[in-house]
C-alpha cells in the first residue's frame, strides 16, 4: 500500500524526523481556517494523491496568507493529475530552503537486499538525475541491520557531503528514517526532497512510503491509513472475504487455483481475446484448499463486475482434487442462485479429473460448459464473451 504524502509525513513525525507542521483538509473553507491555524508567513499547498511529479502538474502551489491558501486550495482541489482526481490537499508550513537533497531506502529485490540512495541534487526527478548524472546518485546497499551511525556517515559522505554539522544533523534524520522503514515494514522511503533551511535544520520536505501489505498482519493500524473512497470496490468485497483478486478492464472472468496458473491463464484468455476484442477481468487465485464456499465467493466477486461477459475456471487438482472442486462449482452456483446467470467455462485436470468431470455433467448446469484443455477454454470463454 502506498501512502498519501501527509501519512508520510505523520509517520515520519512519529520516528522523529524532522518535519513542518501542516493540516490536510478537503475543502478551501477548511485550507483557509488550517492556514488561520499555522499562521506561518508562507505556507504550500499540496495535492495529495498517490503519484509523482504534482509539482509539475501545478499541484504545489505556494500561499502568503489564509485567503490565498483558500483560493490555492480551490485550484488544486477537483484537479486531475496523472488519472487521479485530488480530494486532498496538505496545508504545510513553508521552509526556507537553502539546499535540497535526495534520499530513499528501498527494498533492492533482484539483489535480495535493502538499498539506500543519497545525492546532493535533490527536487528534480530520480529517474532523470540516475540516467543523466548517475555518479551524483550514491547507492548503498544495506545490511538487515540497516543503518546506524557509521553507515549513515558513510552514505552522506558517498553522496558527497562534506559539512560537518550539516552530516551530524543529517545522520540522525537518516536514521530515523531506517527506522520508520524497519518499523512499518516498508519496501519504500522516498524524501525527495530533503531540505536544509536557512537556518541550518534539516528537513522532510515530502514522503513517499509503501508498505509491505504482506505485513499488514503485523499492523494493524496500518488499516487505518488506507483510503476506502480510491479503493476498488469489488478488489474491496474481494479482500473482505480473504481472495487473492486484481481487477482488471477486459470482459473475460477468470479463476484459477496457483498463482501461476492464474497467470498463465491470463495470458491464454488474452491472447484467445484478440480475435474478439475481449480481454481477461481479473486475476483470481482460489488457492489450494478451495471449498465450494471459497468457489462461491470467488464468482460473487467476479459476477459482480458488470463488464464481465463470460467466465473461465480453469483448476488443476491438486491437494483440492478435482471433484471437491467441482462440488465447489455446483454448489456456488446453488448459492448464488440468479447471480450465477453468465456462462462458465470449465477446464479441470489433475488429481481426481474422471470424478470431477462426471459431478459437473450430472448436475447438468446450463450455464456450465467443460472443455478439455486450457487452450479451448480460453477460445470458448472468449468466444461467448464477444456474443459469439
Ligand atoms: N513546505 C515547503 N516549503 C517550501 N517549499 C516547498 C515545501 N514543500 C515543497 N516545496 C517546494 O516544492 C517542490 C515540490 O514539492 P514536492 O517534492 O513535495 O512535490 P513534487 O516533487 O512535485 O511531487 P512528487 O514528489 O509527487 O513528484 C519542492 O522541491 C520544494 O522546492
Ligand atoms: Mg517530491
Amino acid at each position: 500500500m502506498d501512502l498519501y504524502e501527509y501519512q508520510a509525513r505523520n509517520l515520519f513525525e512519529a520516528y522523529g524526523v524532522p518535519v513542518l507542521p501542516g493540516i490536510v483538509v478537503e475543502t478551501p473553507e477548511e485550507a483557509q481556517k488550517a492556514a488561520e491555524k499555522l499562521a506561518h508567513p508562507l505556507m504550500v499547498v499540496k495535492a495529495q494523491v498517490k503519484t509523482g511529479g504534482r509539482g509539475k502538474a501545478g499541484g504545489v502551489k505556494l500561499a502568503h496568507t489564509p485567503q490565498e491558501a483558500r483560493e490555492k486550495a480551490e485550484k488544486i482541489l477537483g484537479m486531475n493529475i496523472k488519472g487521479r482526481t485530488v480530494r486532498q490537499v496538505l496545508i504545510a508550513a513553508g521552509a526556507d530552503i537553502a539546499c535540497e537533497y535526495y534520499f530513499s531506502i528501498l527494498l533492492d529485490r533482484s539483489n535480495r537486499r535493502h538499498l539506500a540512495m543519497c545525492s546532493k541534487e535533490g527536487g528534480m526527478e530520480i529517474e532523470q538525475l540516475a540516467k543523466e548524472r548517475p555518479e551524483a546518485l550514491a547507492k548503498v546497499p544495506l545490511s538487515a541491520t540497516g543503518i546506524d551511525e557509521t553507515v549513515a556517515r558513510s552514505i552522506l559522505k558517498e553522496a558527497g557531503f562534506e559539512d560537518e554539522e550539516l552530516i551530524s544533523k543529517a545522520t540522525a534524520v537518516l536514521k530515523g528514517l531506517w527506522n520508520a522503514y524497519q518499523g512499518e515494514d516498508a519496501t519504500l522511503v522516498e524524501v525527495n526532497p530533503l531540505v536544509s533551511t536557512v537556518e541550518g535544520e534539516i528537513i522532510a520536505l515530502d514522503g513517499k512510503v509503501t508498505l509491505d501489505d504482506n505485513a499488514h498482519f503485523r499492523h494493524p493500524s496500518h488499516e487505518e491509513l488506507l483510503d476506502k473512497r480510491t479503493e476498488n470496490p469489488l478488489e474491496a468485497q474481494a479482500k473482505e472475504k480473504g481472495l487473492n483478486y486484481v481487477h482488471l478492464d477486459g470482459q473475460v472472468g477468470i479463476i484459477g487455483n496457483g498463482a501461476g496458473l492464474v497467470m498463465s491463464t491470463l495470458d491464454v484468455v488474452a491472447y484467445a481475446g484478440e480475435e474478439y476484442g475481449v480481454k481477461p477481468a481479473n486475476f483470481l487465485d482460489i488457492g489450494g484448499g478451495a471449498s465450494a464456499q471459497v468457489m462461491a465467493d470467488g464468482l460473487d466477486v467476479i459476477l459482480s463486475d458488470p463488464q464481465v461477459r463470460s467466465v473461465f475456471v480453469n483448476v488443476f487438482g491438486g491437494i483440492t482434487a478435482c471433484d471437491q472442486v467441482a462440488t465447489g462449482i455446483v454448489k456456488a452456483i446453488e448459492i448464488l442462485g440468479d447471480k450465477a446467470t453468465k456462462p462458465l467455462v470449465v477446464r479441470l485436470d489433475g488429481n481426481s479429473v474422471e470424478v470431477g468431470r462426471k459431478i459437473l455433467e450430472e448436475a447438468n448446469l446450463e450455464q456450465v460448459t467443460m472443455v478439455e484443455t486450457m487452450d479451448a477454454g480460453a477460445a470458448q470463454a472468449a468466444k461467448l464473451a464477444a456474443g459469439c
